[in-house]
């Protein structure tokens, strides 16, 4: 087994988590969130990215806090919830240095695929980088969790890894899976972890490579993109997002 898998599922029943503390269902599932706390030790991770701001922030910050030149990067495509966990985080105590930022999701090609995309300037990840792990936990709706990969690739160490939550799913996350190995062959070593949570994937970035985005599904992924920031521009938080771009 993985090391630092198998160090964190030995670690992860001592992290604590109250029951008052963990804030509710579009969180991490908690023994998700306990795994990555015990992986984040495990591993070491002193830079880290992550898709999708909120309680996941403060249990990957409190393990990073200790270790000088720590440094955590939040994105989040909602002005409104990367807000909050930003107050969660700043009211916690936690002396780790965390960036929020927010991104808002829109289509953009990979290849043959059109999929959603946290927006952000180009070469910024590479140059805030490299990073030891990157958590993919996007919003649940299925929006922006293939392209995150494509885009963090980069700015992740070889070594390092890529944790997805929600991994269980048919056809989203597996799928995802599906077409990252595709996309990068050997340049990376996937494991399911399906008794965690609701699945948690645990990605290793064997070495840097270019992928080779995949044709298949490539159409039914693209109609799912196109259905999908439809019903992204109508829900309130990226409503908030597009007004504040337009008044840039
Ligand atoms: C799957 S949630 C997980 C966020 C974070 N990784 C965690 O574990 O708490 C992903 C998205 O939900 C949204 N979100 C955050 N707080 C929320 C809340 N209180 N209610 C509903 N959605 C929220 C955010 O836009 C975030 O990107």
């Amino acid at each position: 087994m993985n090391p630092y898998i198998a160090e964190a599922v030995a670690a992860m029943d001592k992290v604590p988590l109250s029951r008052y503390e963990h804030p509710g269902s579009w969180a991490m599932d908690p023994a998700s969130c306990r795994f990555l706390a015990g992986f984040v030790r495990a591993l070491g991770a002193k830079k880290i990215i992550e898709f999708g701001s909120g309680f996941s922030t403060l249990m990957m910050a409190r393990e990073i806090a200790p270790i000088e030149g720590n440094y955590l990067l939040s994105i989040d495509s909602s002005p409104k919830y990367s807000a909050m966990a930003k107050e969660a985080y700043e009211t916690s105590g936690c002396q780790a240095k965390v960036d929020f930022r927010v991104a808002p999701l829109r289509p953009r090609l990979y290849g043959p695929r059109l999929l959603l995309s946290y927006s952000l300037p180009k070469g910024l990840l590479e140059a805030l980088g490299p990073f030891d792990l990157a958590l993919i936990d996007a919003p649940h709706e299925d929006y922006g969790r293939e392209a995150v990969f494509y885009d963090v690739f980069n700015a992740l160490a070889p070594g390092g890894y890529i944790i997805l939550d929600d991994a269980n799913r048919e056809h989203m996350e597996r799928e995802y899976v599906r077409s990252w190995q595709s996309a990068y062959e050997g340049s990376i070593d996937p494991i399911l972890l399906e008794g965690i949570g609701n699945g948690i994937g645990v990605i290793e970035k064997i070495d840097d490579d270019t992928p080779l985005y995949p044709r298949a599904g490539s159409l039914s992924s693209s109609i799912k993109t196109l259905r999908n920031y439809g019903r992204l521009l109508f829900s309130s938080g990226e409503k908030a997002s597009v007004d504040e771009e337009e008044k840039l």
